[in-house]
């Protein structure tokens, strides 16, 4: 999903009916001719965001649009090398890049949307 950043402090990124538990969504979002890449995880009703690219290599995480966790949908995984990081921190637990750690994003829920928090 292609997003074009207005001047605010939140960005309105989904509604979180279009983002189940269990599930994640990834998003680019232009700020300044800057691209960022991002992804939310729905995990047990609360929702992570993260940076998308992996502490390994710098790689996008996902193999597939919107897929970033693994088959149990316990933990994100690294497409290309296959490192397991905690969703609700993102630190490596397994993998080349073990104790490193996904760049957190801060998103907050209003009003049943989600947005992206700049500013922190
Ligand atoms: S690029 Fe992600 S584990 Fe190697």
């Amino acid at each position: 999903m292609d997003i074009t950043h207005q001047p605010t402090t939140h960005i309105l990124l989904t509604d979180i009916h279009q983002l189940p538990d269990g599930k994640s969504a990834g998003f680019s979002i232009t700020i300044d001719k800057h691209t960022l890449e991002l992804f939310v995880v729905n995990f047990r009703g609360c929702f992570y965001a993260y940076e998308n690219h992996c502490p390994h290599t710098g790689v996008n995480l996902n193999w597939q649009t919107d897929q970033f966790l693994d088959i149990t949908e316990q933990r994100i995984q690294c497409s290309t090398h296959g490192a397991l990081f905690r969703i609700n921190d993102g630190l490596c637990e397994w993998g080349p890049c073990v104790g490193q750690s996904l760049r957190a994003m801060n998103v907050l829920e209003r009003g049943g949307q989600l947005l992206l928090r700049l500013d922190a």
